[in-house]
């Protein structure tokens, strides 16, 4: 169901990669709701990807950005205004790998150039585009910037690796930026914390399958999927949440403040 909540709102999407991105959701979701976008992703993923595929569906051009690079982010940013006719309402920044996690490096034996590249794509890359969009004056007012994160910032999971780290710094990017986003132009961030869902990079992480079950057992509302973060985003995106910013949002069916749920004491229990 649509609601015409981003009618003539323009903004850029990172990170569609395939149907199970939760950015190819989002742009689907964004674009059902009457908003306009860029859509955006690393050279080497237009290769492997099918982002023109949902460029089609959702009448938007691709260009084409690393995100660890500000002159790519700079191109990206004035195309996007020119294609767009105007100034952005709304960044997705949907971006996320870790090469030690790629290259099963455990986390008491880090290799640590990996570890730097993988913060740089997955965390430094938000003050990246932020900046960018800030000195470039690219955001209309009440404008909406969101990043997607993990509770592993907050919480141990051990098969998580560095990325732990990497949302934690993601996290802590989102309140710094967007108390000057706020202040000197009204422009709100914020993060949005997900449940585990079945993509490419969340099934990149060790023992995926055990730990996605898990955290439907323990959610009273069960997993949020990735048509729930799409949706919640629109939200975020939408002017019903004028001032809502610096906040970490959980959309993981109550995972986070669920201490153990009947179904996993059950597991327990002698027969
Ligand atoms: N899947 C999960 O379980 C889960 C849970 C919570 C949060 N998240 C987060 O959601 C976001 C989206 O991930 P997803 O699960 O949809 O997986 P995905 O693999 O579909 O998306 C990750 C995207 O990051 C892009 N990317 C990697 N390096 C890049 C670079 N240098 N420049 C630009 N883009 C680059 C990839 O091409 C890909 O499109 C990530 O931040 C991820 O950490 C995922």
């Amino acid at each position: 169901m649509a609601y015409n909540l981003l009618k003539g709102k323009r903004g850029i999407i990172f990170g569609a990669l395939d149907e199970n991105s939760i950015a190819w959701k989002t742009a689907e979701r964004v674009f059902e709701e009457g908003g306009s976008f860029v859509l955006t992703n690393a050279p080497v993923a237009m290769r492997m990807g099918k982002i023109n595929e949902l460029a089609e569906k959702t009448n938007a051009q691709v260009i084409p950005a690393d995100a660890t690079s500000l002159e790519d982010l700079e191109k990206l940013i004035d195309q996007a205004q020119e294609i767009l006719g105007g100034k952005l309402d709304f960044v997705l920044h949907s971006i996320g790998m870790s090469v030690n996690v790629r290259k099963k490096r455990h986390y008491t034996d880090l290799n640590y150039s990996y570890s730097e590249k993988g913060w740089d794509v997955s965390a430094l890359s938000f003050h990246k585009v932020m900046q960018t969009l800030y000195k470039k004056d690219a955001m209309n007012e009440w404008g909406s910037v969101v990043a997607l994160t993990y509770m592993a910032a907050q919480r141990v999971f051990p098969d998580y690796n560095d990325m732990a780290d990497n949302k934690a710094y993601l996290e802590s990017i989102a309140r710094s930026f967007g108390y000057f986003f706020g202040k000197d132009k009204n422009v709100r961030v914020n993060t949005i914390s997900q449940s585990p869902t079945p993509t490419t990079a969340g099934q990149g992480v060790k023992g995926f399958d055990g730990f996605i079950a898990y955290a439907d057992k323990m959610s009273p509302l069960g997993n949020a999927t990735a048509m729930d973060c799409a949706n919640y985003t629109v939200t975020l995106f939408s002017d019903l949440t004028k001032r809502v910013t610096l906040q970490n949002l959980y959309n993981d069916g109550g995972f986070s403040n669920t201490g153990v749920s009947q179904e996993v004491m059950e597991y327990f229990v002698e027969k």
